[in-house]
């Protein structure tokens, strides 16, 4: 490798010799940055060498194509699109209420086997900056206060050692899930430092593979790129489609091939019931040859704010609410069904051949920068720091979803949304996705896999708690998901992942028993479950 060239995570950085200032002011104003450069005569030394190495590896007329052609989408942002969609074809489409058991173990067994081949990795989107939660570290090393006091990283670390135990089981051989992780600038150091300081919460050190997505800078509406402070170009990670693109400059697909991986499960930190490497859904979506696939929930209602999946033009995409009219919205089959009701997870399916398909330059770049006005923090000309109170300029980035564009063998795989999605989106005190919900739905989850295992649960009376009511059942509509945590919050029941990935292997610990909660499975280092309940 050459001695100018240095591989930080995803971006090649390239350091040159000698700093050739008056180059890059020719460079900048060239592209109608010049301004960057306005507080160079007041740097130190130190601040101007990284500076000009920031400002070195970065391509600005690609940055103001980008810009521009997100200023042409913004004018299109009311648009509607409701001529041009199509309800998902029955045949790409399969549900878990509408599956029967034995079909449904088939798939599990299949995507069983391939995990135990060692052919299936997961990989996790952590690059985002979860503004909305407004904690100042990443969303994985969240703790919602469950007892255990486990985080994201920790429930999610825990499935996968689970899921290889139960893949073992299966295939009677040992396998590895590697876990690939994809960071921001922001994300990285504290990732990393989590994960070592945990030990990798008994995984593998080498099977945790830490990756760094690009960053783009926020420009103003006049094309003017912001300084986050004199010597600091205002950068922000390119969306969660920024993969596609750290893919191709990172280690990771590489390493993939060395190992076999076929099949990557794709998912977002914030999910507290997410599956990864669901057996069921790979399979699913390996019998169905897909080299794509996505996890939906029903949507609840017309209205509520997710993304559908569904066809534009002949091409899978997800759809967001504000492109369509209402009357679309509403619209229902004749089973009473709305039409656009797959409401996307984040959960995502896709063979090594699609990955490396997607991940070229000529597909990748076929994938267009969505743009979001925002209130954009920067230096001034004054060398003052700014907050603004009104949208300023624009973000761009990219959606991990938007290759769905890309295949012709899709797959959708409908799960419920109390055993599967409870997102932490906002802090305490927001009606929904806040830490005391996901603690409530992982709780109510983790009751009903006792409850079917043939457990009852007791209020302190020693009165009956009833049982939770499934929206698997046939007396259960979509309402039923949404249970606010009020209903349930004080039945607290916490499972350990390394007890039961899904609810499986629990009969023969708790049938017949009765719990006092709050309850807590929990597995001790000689693989032994320990329950404790009422105020044990
Ligand atoms: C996302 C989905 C949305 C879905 C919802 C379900 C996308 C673009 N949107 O929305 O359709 O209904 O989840 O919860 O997928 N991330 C990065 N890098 C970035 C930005 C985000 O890795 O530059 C990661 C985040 O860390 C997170 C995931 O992508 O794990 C989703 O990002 P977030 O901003 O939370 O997406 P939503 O708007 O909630």
């Amino acid at each position: 490798m050459p001695s100018n060239i240095s591989i930080e995570g995803s971006k090649i950085l390239r350091v040159p010799k000698t700093m050739d200032v008056e180059a890059l002011k020719q460079r900048l104003n060239g592209a109608g940055q010049g301004h960057l450069l306005q507080f160079w005569d007041s740097l130190s030394s130190e601040e101007q060498t990284a500076f000009f190495n920031e400002l070195s590896h970065m391509n600005f007329e690609e940055i103001n194509g980008f810009f521009e052609t997100a200023m042409q989408s913004l004018k299109h942002v009311a648009d509607k699109i409701d001529d041009l969609l199509e309800p998902l074809p029955a045949d790409v489409c399969g549900s878990v209420t509408r599956t029967d058991h034995q079909k449904q173990q088939e798939y599990t067994a299949t995507g069983l086997q391939a995990i135990g081949s060692s052919s299936v990795a997961v990989l996790l989107l952590a690059g985002g900056q979860g503004t909305r939660l407004g904690v100042g570290y990443p969303k994985g090393m969240y703790n919602v206060d469950l007892p255990s006091a486990k985080t994201l990283y920790q429930l999610q670390a825990e499935r996968i050692l689970k899921v290889q135990e139960n893949a073992k089981e299966h295939t009677g051989k040992s396998c590895e899930v590697p876990w690939y992780i994809m960071t921001s600038e922001h994300t990285k150091e504290p990732t990393r430092q989590f994960f070592a300081s945990h030990n990798y919460f008994g995984l593998k050190e080498s099977n945790v593979v830490l990756f760094e997505q690009n960053l783009l800078p926020c420009i103003g509406f006049d094309g003017k790129i912001f300084l986050a402070n004199p010597h600091k170009v205002a950068l922000a990670p390119d969306g969660n489609g920024g993969l596609y693109r750290a893919l191709r400059s990172s280690i990771v697909l590489a390493d993939m091939e060395r190992r076999g991986i076929q099949y990557v499960h794709v998912y977002c930190v914030d999910n507290i019931l997410v599956k990864m490497a669901d057996p069921l859904f790979l399979g699913f979506c390996i019998n169905k040859g897909a080299n794509c696939g996505a996890k939906v929930v029903e949507k609840g209602f017309p209205t509520e704010a997710v993304g559908v999946v569904c066809k534009v033009e002949g091409k899978y995409q997800v759809v967001e609410y504000s492109e369509i009219t209402l009357p679309t919205a509403e619209k229902r089959n004749s089973d009473g069904r709305l039409t656009f009701n797959a409401g996307n997870i984040c959960n995502h399916f896709f063979t090594m051949d699609f990955l490396k398909m997607v991940s070229d330059p000529s597909q990748e770049s076929q994938l267009k920068h969505h743009v979001a006005k925002k209130k954009i923090p920067h230096v001034n000309a004054a060398g003052e720091q700014m907050k603004p109170n009104e949208p300023n300029g624009i973000k761009m980035e990219k959606f991990v979803f938007d290759v769905f564009h890309f295949t012709t063998t899709f797959a959708v795989w409908e799960v419920l949304r109390e055993e599967e999605f409870s997102p932490l989106k906002n802090a305490d005190g927001a009606a929904k996705d806040t830490p005391t919900t996901c603690r409530s739905d992982l709780y109510n989850l983790h009751r009903s896999w006792l409850q079917r295992a043939g457990a009852t649960f007791t209020h302190n009376d020693g009165s009956p708690i009833p049982p939770i009511a499934s929206s698997n059942s046939s007396n259960a509509g979509a309402g039923d998901s949404q249970r606010t945590c009020e209903e349930f919050n004080e039945i607290v029941c916490e499972v350990s992942p390394l007890v039961s990935y899904g609810g499986e292997g629990l009969d023969t610990i708790v049938h017949g028993k009765s719990f006092l909660p709050p309850v807590c499975m929990e597995r001790d280092g000689a693989g032994k479950v320990k329950v404790t309940n009422g105020t044990s």
